[in-house]
């Protein structure tokens, strides 16, 4: 086989088989393809696409090309969540206690990556003393015991898809759904999921920007699951605005704790019983969304979240004084408020903004190897469809250096929309794909 006739095959519109598409991730992976060459399959397939077939079988290649995680010795159906990446996203640190503690097994590994805050290892790690150096022996016994554990990456997982992830983000071919798809489907199925909930973000804020996109990009990431006998379910998401309040690390880990004791903001909490309800249906332990919906709420009620939260955190070395107390955070030395201009309805905050401002006082990694300060960030006051007077706060900042303060306030200016008449609330949940 040469690459040179399979990059000529997809340029001319012709399905790769298996065996192609086995043979160019194993040569790219060993390195006896060399990047021009996938960089020209990449541009072949964002202008021919993949069918369905191709683009399992792509994944199912991506997968296998390191390591596959063994969760065999973990007792019940492991359902994973994935997000395609929103701002201020705490729906994890809520959701996978809360499911936990109806007894599905939650076996997290988490990885920290760039992004507008750290991700949910960093949130987490702002908890004194949480650790995520666990050996696999404790990993196993933690969800086994509690239903809970998180671990950092460890090994190799799907480095084809990394290669090609970089390759694509300097070629102009990230923006295609099989790839996009594949991508994140690879990576779900190297960690061991038997099954997957994926939470489909649509909008300003997101991956996808039209409704249209993110329900093609659900359904082509539900087919590949169910194609390799995982279940997949897909919840699309309006990231037209912030989800919750908080955006920042310890400042979300203080709003998930509130969720989880039912006092969080609304729109997380419905997300976290929408995605935590497809998790449970995926599992077995109820038939129906409205029963699930149901149990969530009653352990959110008794509180069974919240233990089950604190039992983690103590098993993985955190202070869990910290949820009956959580001023116990790492704080902000200090707050600012961010006041608004004018009366009227906020009618828009561009989440891409709030989160890019997050990352300017230093709540998320700009370089692989930024230090993260995880006490500051922004926590919204008013949200879509509020309304709002002039010199009131809008937002408050969790500063500890004020170096570009100013900067920020430039761009949460941007950020926020106000209009003089009044505005709807937006549909947070605007369907799901299974
Ligand atoms: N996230 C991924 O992991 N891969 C993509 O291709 C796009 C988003
Ligand atoms: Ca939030």
């Amino acid at each position: 086989m040469r690459m040179y006739d399979l990059i000529r095959k997809k340029r001319d519109g012709e399905t790769l088989t298996k065996e192609e598409i086995e043979f160019i991730i194993r040569g790219y992976t060993d390195e006896s393809i060399p990047d021009y060459q996938m960089a020209a399959l990449a541009m072949a397939i964002y202008f021919r696409g993949m069918d369905p077939r191709e683009t399992a079988d792509l994944t199912l290649a991506m997968a296998a090309s390191g390591d596959m995680v063994n969760l065999s010795a973990v007792e019940g159906v492991k359902v994973d969540k994935h997000s395609t990446g929103g701002v201020g996203d705490t729906t994890t640190l809520v959701l996978a206690p809360l499911v936990a503690a109806a007894g599905v097994p939650v076996a997290k590994m988490s990885g920290r990556g760039l992004g507008h805050t750290g991700g949910t290892i960093d949130k987490l790690e702002s908890i004194p003393g949480f650790s995520v150096e666990l050996t696999e022996e404790q990993f196993v016994n933690h969800v086994n015991m509690i239903k809970i554990a998180l671990i950092g990456q460890t090994g190799d997982i799907a480095p084809a898809d990394k290669k090609l992830y970089a390759l694509r983000d300097v070629t102009a071919t990230v923006d295609t759904i099989p790839l996009i798809a594949s991508s994140i489907m690879s990576k779900k199925l190297a960690a061991g999921a038997d099954a997957i909930v994926l939470d489909v973000k649509t909008g300003e804020g997101a991956f996808m920007k039209t409704q249209e996109g993110s329900f093609s990009l659900a359904k082509a990431m539900v087919d590949i699951g169910n194609q390799l006998g995982r279940k997949t379910v897909a919840v699309i998401s309006d990231m037209n605005q912030p989800l919750g309040y908080a955006v920042g690390n310890a400042l979300e880990v203080k709003e998930a704790i509130e969720t989880l004791k039912g006092a969080g903001p609304a729109d997380l909490e419905e997300l976290c019983l929408e995605l935590g309800s497809q998790m449970l249906i995926l599992a077995g332990k109820t038939p129906t969304a409205d029963e699930a919906k149901n149990l969530l709420k009653e352990l959110i009620h008794a509180g069974a979240g919240l233990e089950t939260f604190k039992r983690f955190v103590e098993a993985q070395g955190g202070d869990p004084t910290v949820i009956d107390n959580p001023d116990l955070l790492p704080k902000a030395q200090m707050q600012v408020s961010f006041l608004a201009e004018e009366d009227g309805f906020v009618s828009y905050i561009d989440a891409e903004k709030v989160g890019t401002s997050a990352m300017m006082l230093g709540a998320g990694r700009e370089r692989k190897d930024s230090v993260i300060d995880l006490a500051v960030g922004i926590v919204l006051n008013k949200k879509v469809g509020d309304p709002v007077k002039k010199g009131e706060a809008l937002a408050v900042l969790h500063v500890n250096n004020q170096s570009r303060l100013e900067e920020v306030k430039a761009l949460l200016r941007e950020a926020f929309e106000i209009s003089p008449t009044p505005v709807p609330k937006p549909l947070l949940v605007c369907g799901i794909v299974t």
